[in-house]
């Protein structure tokens, strides 16, 4: 069976109740054609109606797109707003009180905050921001544990116009390091520790790393928030205690006007060459894409408790936490912790205690849950969910139906949502009341989203056939630029090959007979573990920089749980090792790129061999070590290795 085949056996089609069709936003297949039709006929009346009708102008725009230097394309250019006034301001009339995040603890005690408390925490944090001489334009890294406070420093820093670029707090000091130097950033703001899963975590220790030895000279103050009572090492006249520096700030802070088209936050993401990219997202556009979403994807009501499981550290975080359910005035859960703490049933029981309409989260979790407690939902009233999503990765038909079985109770229609870093909001996926949704099909684009399966070169594939995904027209929400490489933007989005005319995503795709899409994976050297981006090239960057690595490779095999696993094929300078002190160099190595990126890019598995397979023109045959990480039979030829016995020492799992 060809790969597609594979991806395209399961047929079974679900289509959302009548009751759920009923409430709706938009019910049934007509209702989204109509709106597809609009945005055919009109594309930029379309745009102007939804930007007019969902978000508060301080200044209408005039001009909707501006394709004059495309692909740097420009949205509602000449309008002026503020994200925070949108998410937080324009709701205190009527909700002043209703609640906005619900912060649940790694120990399973929960606070609640209502918008009136969030706008005056936001505006005392801006204040002190502005204490510290952040401006309008600065750029500030947010690296901080899943906490309320990490919502209200990106919210701050939108009210005054200052740039976030928040880091995971799972990535390392070299990893913070990078991307401080690369942002020029004036402030870092963290956290004492961050307490997940049990465990604690230094992120102000790893921060002093970062900036040891002057290598940061951009950094002018640490902001410190004290999550636990662990003391931390002090630099006088550099950090301050986030207690400290709103003490006596007012809860008042006037939002800044700004532009749609000033850069509301830099988010690095891996990609197929060199150091991950500052992806760089606008304001206005931005927030169109994730109030539309809300509405559309997540049928969003004002009655939900939604909650989606994602960390700040990545998009997700950013476009269904900080920013798309505020925008809408929703309810929503903010959780410090892991699914799998206490036990198996945290999630369960977390959407039994706070009566979670709509829960959003990755197929990792729901595979790693599946294996840790299949039956554990059962044991929960979860007839307060509505809806389910899944976001991040491909996800398997079996997980699939375990979730919409176990989970939603064959009752709630799941949204499998495509889309990335660089799209800012779901670009593929089911509006819930409209369409039937298919077991490991994201189904159709959203309304205004001309997305395409194409071969190379650019024409449209017949359904059935796979092919590189691509979306034909720029849309609000698309990225504007990697910050501070314009060139890479376009060599890697619009390249040439296209006639720097079509977004190039990165992933291949086909339809099926209906249309109806299925992502088959990543075309590019990007790795997808635990939902999580990873660029081999940077992987095999950390492990070349190890002094005992002459040359290293990685690529990905498939994981149960994980979806891939990272393996890498290494040779040192010394002798291939063998035995016991292979066993200590590989964990040696596995350790080494914890330091240097972070955990989830150490690989699982590593090989030795006294070369690397390459071509005749010395490119290493990556398809041929993906094979063998696979551990399947190698059909490429391999007959122009110089060293054969290569194949066999690299087959061996240490
Ligand atoms: C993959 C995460 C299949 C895809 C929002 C994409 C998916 C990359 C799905 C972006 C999905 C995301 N089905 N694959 N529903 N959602 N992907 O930037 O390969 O962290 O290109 O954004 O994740 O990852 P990113």
């Amino acid at each position: 069976m060809s790969a597609i085949e594979t991806v395209l056996k399961e047929d079974r089609v679900f289509p959302p109740s009548e009751e759920f069709v009923k409430q709706a936003n938009i019910s049934g297949m007509e209702a989204y054609k109509a709106l597809c039709a609009k945005a055919e006929q009109d594309y930029e009346g379309f745009w102007r109606d939804l930007a007019n009708e969902h978000i508060s102008w301080h200044k209408p725009f005039t001009q909707v797109l501006d394709e004059s230097k495309a692909p740097f394309f420009k949205w509602f250019a000449d309008g002026e707003l503020n994200i925070s006034y949108n998410c937080i301001d324009r709701h205190l009339k009527d909700k002043a009180d209703k609640t906005a995040i619900i912060f649940e603890k790694d120990d399973g005690t929960s606070e609640k905050i209502t918008y009136q408390q969030l706008h005056d925490k936001v505006c005392e944090f801006a204040n002190a921001l502005k204490s510290l001489d952040v401006q309008k334009g600065d750029r500030v890294i947010i690296y901080m544990p899943m906490i309320t406070e990490a919502v209200i420093a990106m919210q701050a820093c939108a009210r005054i116009g200052a740039i976030h670029s928040v880091v995971f707090g799972g990535f390392s000091a070299g990893a913070v390091k990078d991307r401080i130097k690369d942002a020029a950033a004036k402030v870092i703001i963290t956290a004492n520790e961050s307490v997940r899963g049990g465990k604690r975590t230094p992120l102000k220790a790893t921060v002093d790393e970062a900036l040891a030895n002057g290598d940061c000279p951009s950094i002018e103050k640490v902001i410190v928030f004290k999550r636990t009572d662990t003391e931390v090492a002090w630099t006088d006249n550099r950090d301050v205690w986030w207690h400290d520096i709103i003490k006596g700030q007012s809860t008042v802070c006037e939002p800044e006007v700004m532009n749609a088209e000033d850069t509301l936050f830099i988010l690095y993401t891996s990609g197929s060459t060199g150091k991950p990219k500052g992806v760089e997202h606008h304001i206005g556009g931005y927030l169109l894409g994730a109030i539309l979403s809300m509405n559309w994807v997540f049928d969003y009501k004002p009655s939900d408790v939604y909650w989606c499981t994602a960390d700040v550290g990545w998009i997700t975080g950013h476009t269904y936490i900080c920013y798309g359910p505020l925008a809408v005035g929703a309810t929503q859960i903010v959780f410090e912790g892991v699914p799998t703490y206490p036990d198996a049933s945290r999630f369960w029981q977390m959407i039994e205690k706070h009566k979670v309409t709509t829960f959003y989260t990755a197929p990792t979790a729901i595979r790693s849950l599946i294996k840790l407690g299949a039956d554990l939902p059962e044991k929960f009233d979860l007839s307060s969910l509505r809806l389910l999503g899944s976001v991040g990765e491909p996800i398997n038909p079996e997980a699939w139906m375990w979730y919409y079985e176990k989970v939603g109770g064959s009752r709630c229609p799941i949204v499998d949502t495509w889309w990335q870093t660089e799209t800012g909001s779901n670009m593929i996926a089911p509006i819930p009341g409209a369409f039937p949704t298919k077991p490991g099909s994201c189904t159709l684009p959203l309304p205004g989203i001309m997305v395409d399966i194409v071969d190379e070169t650019g024409n449209s594939v017949p359904n059935g056939q796979g092919g590189s995904l691509v979306i034909r027209r720029a849309f609000p929400s698309l990225l504007r630029t990697v910050y501070n490489d314009d060139n890479r933007f376009v060599s890697t989005y619009f390249p040439e090959e296209f006639g720097h005319k079509l977004y190039l995503a990165g992933d291949s795709a086909a339809r099926d007979e209906d249309g109806y899409i299925r992502i088959m994976g990543r075309i590019d050297d990007v790795l997808n573990v635990s939902g999580h981006r990873l660029g081999t090239m940077e992987i095999e960057s950390a492990l070349v920089a190890h002094p005992l690595v002459a040359e290293a490779a990685v690529v990905g095999k498939p994981h149960d749980i994980k979806g891939e696993a990272v393996v890498a094929f290494v040779m040192l300078k010394g002798d291939r090792p063998v035995g016991e002190e292979a066993q200590k160099i590989a964990a040696e190595l596995k350790a080494w790129v914890a330091k240097e990126i972070g955990k989830i890019a150490q690989p699982d598995d590593i090989r030795f061999g006294e070369n690397l397979p390459k071509t005749r023109s010395g490119k290493i045959m990556r398809r041929l070590l993906r094979s063998l990480a696979k551990g399947e039979e190698v059909t490429q030829d391999t007959s122009t290795l110089e060293n054969p016995q290569v194949m066999e020492q690299l087959s061996q799992s240490i």
